[in-house]
């Protein structure tokens, strides 16, 4: 299986490509300087770049299909909308955290929220200076997690200071207590380890559009 990492030079493509290099995957990378029509050379894509790079190169594999894991954040509905289009001839794996420790958070959100009925709940995140989305695609996966299992307000707040990977702390209160749950990433690694697993679970598909929780 040969695979192309768009974006492979930035934080987290560098991120990606470190652990695929370790563990002996056949890869290339395609940045912003490189004729992008070259995936075509690949049987995987992998892209972690911005919404706009993210979806022209969309619109160009919509006509010459390739199965895709996609981590860039900030896409928008429409994107999304084209994105099952495309998953309707080759499997697609959006999420907008790879991380183990978030997806088994998201899993247990509804009962959480379901069991803190009447409690106000708030999510603040944490990223480093250049993060261009606000609020994280991270933080808008735990806020529809929540709305879907309960109509209590969320609360979200985004700060962008320093070098911080990602934090991401739910807040519920009530009169008499104060529950935290805060998910903090090391380093992008762990983003980078979940992206293999996320290709091993593509590996005998056909078609579909899976996210991280298909694959934990
Ligand atoms: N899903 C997750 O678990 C997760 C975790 C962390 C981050 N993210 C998301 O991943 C994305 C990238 O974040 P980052 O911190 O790595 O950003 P970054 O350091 O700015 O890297 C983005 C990379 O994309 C490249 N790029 C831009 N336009 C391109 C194009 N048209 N074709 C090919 N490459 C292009 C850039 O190339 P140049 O270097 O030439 O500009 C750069 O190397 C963001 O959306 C971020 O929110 C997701």
């Amino acid at each position: 299986m040969k695979i192309a990492l768009i974006g492979g030079r930035g934080r987290m493509g560098s991120a990606v490509a470190e652990v695929l290099r370790e563990k002996g995957y056949d890869f290339f990378i395609i940045g912003r300087e490189d004729d992008f029509s070259a995936y075509r050379e690949a049987d995987l894509l992998i892209e972690f770049t911005n919404r706009d790079a993210t979806m022209h190169h969309v619109e160009q594999v919509v006509k010459d299909p390739r199965a895709y894991i996609i981590g860039t954040t900030g896409l928008t509905g429409d994107d999304i909308r084209l994105l099952r289009r495309l998953s309707g001839r080759v499997p697609v794996l959006l999420s907008y955290n790879f991380s183990i420790g978030i997806n088994v958070l998201l899993k247990f959100m509804g009962n959480l929220v379901g069991a803190l009925e009447g409690y106000d709940v708030a999510i603040v995140e944490k990223h480093h200076r250049f993060k261009k989305d606000k609020p994280s695609g991270t933080a808008k996966l735990l806020e529809s997690a929540i709305r879907e299992a309960s109509d209590v307000p969320v609360d979200v707040h985004a700060l962008r200071m320093g070098g911080i990977f990602g934090e991401h702390t739910i807040i519920f209160a009530s009169s008499g207590e104060v529950i935290e749950i805060t998910h903090r990433a090391l380093s992008r690694r762990v983003f980078a380890e979940g992206v293999i697993r996320a290709i091993e679970f593509l590996k005998d598909k056909d078609k579909g559009f899976f996210t991280m929780g298909d694959v934990i």
